[in-house]
């Protein structure tokens, strides 16, 4: 199962929205730090929180997200209204392996814990590849540091009655589809059946963060 089930996606939201200040602003200083302007596409970009955090670092900005799940785009275009960005960061349902869009289009492609849960990780990158233009950089933080860091019992806390029962099902979730995480041999693989370079790699634990360029 590639998207977050549409009956998680309640509870995954409130999560993320539990590290926005400690990750995703991170997150977001970095990508600054390398572009001040121009398009990114942020793939797999759930409720939307890392390219609100982007926008509002830098107003020549302006940022795509898609993810497969309808009732996350959902959220994430709420949360850019909420935070009068909707001019300058666009949500839209769409498959990270198959865009819409035409070829050399973005600026920066990124994603923050989508890698592991892509079914063809090659055939995402390669999509990456076409829409970004020459000299672009994607990056790709995997697996996003959302449950690390999340104060666990402070987002329990905040379930109500509807949403203690969706966390019950959580367990089956799991065990359905228990979650992959790549090794830096696997990792390696999959960047050399792309036309991508890499730039930087950096490791700690699980964690990845992938810097690719298209030369
Ligand atoms: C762990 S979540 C991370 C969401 C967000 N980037 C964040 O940091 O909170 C992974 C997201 O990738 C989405 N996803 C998985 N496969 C996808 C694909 N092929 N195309 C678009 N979105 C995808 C899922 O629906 C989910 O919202």
């Amino acid at each position: 199962m590639e998207k977050i089930p549409e009956l998680f996606a309640a509870i995954y939201e409130k999560a993320t929205r539990l590290v926005v200040e400690t990750y995703y602003t991170e997150v977001a200083d970095e990508v600054v730090s390398h572009l001040k302007s121009g398009l990114i596409l942020d793939l797999g970009t759930g409720p939307g929180y890392l390219p609100i955090q982007i926008a509002k670092r830098a107003a020549g900005i302006s940022i795509r997200g898609v993810d497969l799940s309808k009732r996350l785009i959902r959220m994430a275009q709420l949360n850019a209204l909420g935070e009068g960005l909707d001019n300058r960061v666009r949500f839209e349902i769409g498959n990270a392996s198959n865009l819409r869009f035409e070829d050399e289009t973005f600026d920066m492609v990124l994603s923050t814990g989508m890698l592991h849960m892509v079914k063809d990780p090659v055939k995402m990158l390669r999509e990456s590849y076409r829409v970004l233009k020459q000299g672009a950089e994607a990056w790709f933080y995997d697996p996003a540091q959302v449950s690390s860091r999340a104060n666990s019992k402070k987002w329990k806390e905040s379930f109500g009655l509807r949403e203690r029962m969706i966390y019950a099902l959580f367990p089956l979730y799991q065990r359905i589809n228990p979650s992959h995480s790549y090794t830096r041999t696997e990792i390696d693989k999959i960047i050399s059946a792309t036309p991508f370079n890499l730039t930087e790699i950096e490791q700690k634990g699980k964690e990845f963060k992938i810097k690719l360029r298209k030369e």
